[in-house]
C-alpha cells in the first residue's frame, strides 16, 4: 500500500486528520531539506521512509499521516518548522533533520516540548552526546561512529601522512576530528587541515593547491550532496588522483549522487554505515522493492528513512501512540535492518552499527558505478560523551 493510500484510508468518511484518534491515526511530521546542498538527501530519506511504510505499515492497525517541512538547510527555519510542526500540526513524532547545524539548533526545543524526534541523518556528535533527550533517538550514524574507525583502518594500510578538507560547521568539524583522533592514535600524521565555507565554496581550487603543497601521502575529506559532487569532479580534473589518493566519509561518493560524479569518484575508498552492495537478505529485499519503485539504487540516506518508518512501526507495535511512549519505546528497539544487525543504545539513543570501508569501482559489464566493500569494521557503539540520559515523566 502507498502512503497515499495509508493516508487516505483515515481520512475515509470524513476524518480529518485532525478529528482522527490519536491511537488510529499517527501523525509524523517530516523536517527535511528540500532545497539547498542537501535537497536530494531530504527526497531521498522521504523515499526510503514511505517505502518503509509500505513495507511495514500493515504490521500496525494505525495510518501514518505525513506533515513535510523544508528546513532548507537553515537553521533558524529548521527551528520555526519543528515549532510549526509541534505545536500547529500537534505531531506525535518528528522524523529527519539532515544538517548537523539544524540538528544543532532543533534539539534543546525538542527536549523542552517532549515531542520524539528520530534522527534520520544529521550526526552531530552533541545530540546522543551532553546534549542527549531521551526524545531524540538516531537511527542514522554519529558523526564521530564513521570517521573514527577509518582513521584507525587508514593508518593500518600504511599511509602515514594526511591533509584534511571538510566544510565549515558542526558536521564537517567533528568528522575531521573524530578520523584525525583514529589516525593518530594508531600512528599516522596530519600535515595539513582546511575548513572550506558550508554552502559557499564553488571553486576549491585554492585548497586543493595547498593540499599538494603539503606532500601528504593522502587527502582525507568529509564533503556530501552538491559539494560532494563539486569536490570530486575537481580533485581528478585538478589532477590530484593520481598523485595523492583521495578518502573520506562514504557520503563523498553516495550511491545517491556518484553517476553525477562519474569516472572521477572510481578508486575514491571511504567508510560508510551503509552501501547497497551488502550482502545479506534484508538489503537484498530493500533494493529491489527500493529500485522497482525509483528505478535506481538505495542510498545511506534511503535507508535512514527506511530504517527509520520501521523503527516507529516497532513503537507502535509495542503499544506506543503517544509522544512520550513512541519516546521510550524506541530506544529499545532493535532489528536486522539493510545494513545488518542494528540496535539503540538505550545510554544514549545511539543507533549501534557495523561500519564498512568501501571502493567506488565501475560497475561489470555494466553502466555507471557500485561500491566494493573492502571491509567490514566492528559494530561501533558510541562512548555516552557526556550524555547523562534522562528518564520519561
Ligand atoms: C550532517 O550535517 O550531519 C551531515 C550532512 C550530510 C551528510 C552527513 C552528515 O551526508
Amino acid at each position: 500500500m502507498t502512503t497515499k493510500a495509508l493516508t487516505a484510508l483515515a481520512l475515509v468518511g470524513g476524518l480529518t486528520a485532525h478529528a482522527a484518534a490519536a491511537q488510529d491515526q499517527i501523525e509524523v511530521g517530516l523536517l527535511l531539506p528540500y532545497s539547498g546542498v542537501y535537497a536530494a538527501l531530504g527526497n531521498d530519506i522521504q523515499a526510503g521512509f514511505e517505502l518503509g511504510l509500505e513495507t511495514y505499515g500493515g504490521e500496525v492497525d494505525q495510518t501514518f499521516n505525513l506533515h513535510i517541512e523544508d528546513t532548507e538547510v537553515k537553521p533558524p527555519v529548521g527551528l520555526a518548522k519543528a515549532r510549526k510542526l509541534a505545536l500547529q500540526d500537534q505531531v506525535d513524532v518528528m522524523v529527519g533533520v539532515v544538517s548537523s547545524a539544524v540538528l544543532g539548533a532543533v534539539s534543546d526545543i525538542v527536549a523542552q516540548m517532549e515531542v520524539p524526534l528520530i534522527v534520520a541523518n544529521a550526526g552531530n556528535d552533541e545530540a546522543t552526546g551532553a546534549g542527549c533527550s531521551p526524545y531524540i533517538t538516531r537511527l542514522s550514524f554519529a558523526n564521530s561512529q564513521v570517521n573514527r574507525p577509518m582513521g584507525e583502518w587508514l593508518a593500518g594500510q600504511g599511509v602515514k601522512t594526511v591533509y584534511t578538507l571538510a566544510p565549515d560547521y558542526a558536521a564537517g568539524r567533528q568528522q575531521i576530528e573524530a578520523f584525525t583522533q583514529g589516525f593518530t592514535e594508531a600512528g599516522g600524521e596530519i600535515v595539513g587541515s582546511q575548513y572550506t565555507p558550508f554552502q559557499q565554496t564553488t571553486d576549491f581550487g585554492p585548497y586543493l593547491t595547498e593540499a599538494k603543497s603539503s606532500g601528504a601521502d593522502a587527502v582525507y575529506v568529509f564533503y556530501a550532496g552538491g559539494e560532494a559532487i563539486s569536490f570530486v569532479k575537481q580533485y581528478d580534473s585538478f589532477g590530484l588522483k593520481a598523485e595523492m589518493p583521495l578518502y573520506g566519509a562514504g557520503f563523498l561518493t553516495s550511491p545517491l549522487y556518484v553517476n553525477a560524479e562519474g569516472p572521477a569518484a572510481e578508486g575514491v575508498i571511504a567508510a560508510l554505515h551503509y552501501v547497497p552492495t551488502i550482502e545479506n537478505p534484508e538489503n537484498e529485499r530493500f533494493v529491489e522493492a527500493f529500485r522497482s519503485k525509483t528505478e535506481r539504487d538505495p542510498s545511506e540516506y534511503a535507508v535512514h528513512g527506511y530504517d527509520a518508518a520501521r523503527a516507529l512501526i516497532e513503537a507502535v507495535k509495542s503499544g506506543a501512540t503517544e509522544r512520550s511512549e513512541i519516546a521510550a519505546a524506541l530506544s529499545q528497539v532493535s532489528f536486522d535492518g539493510p545494513r545488518g544487525a542494528l540496535s539503540i543504545d538505550p545510554a544514549t539513543n545511539n543507533i549501534v552499527q557495523p561500519i564498512y570501508v568501501y571502493e567506488t569501482v565501475a560497475a561489470e559489464g555494466g553502466e555507471g558505478l557500485t561500491q566494493k566493500v573492502l571491509a567490514q569494521l566492528d559494530a561501533e557503539q558510541m562512548p555516552p560523551n557526556g550524555c547523562e540520559m534522562k528518564p520519561i515523566n
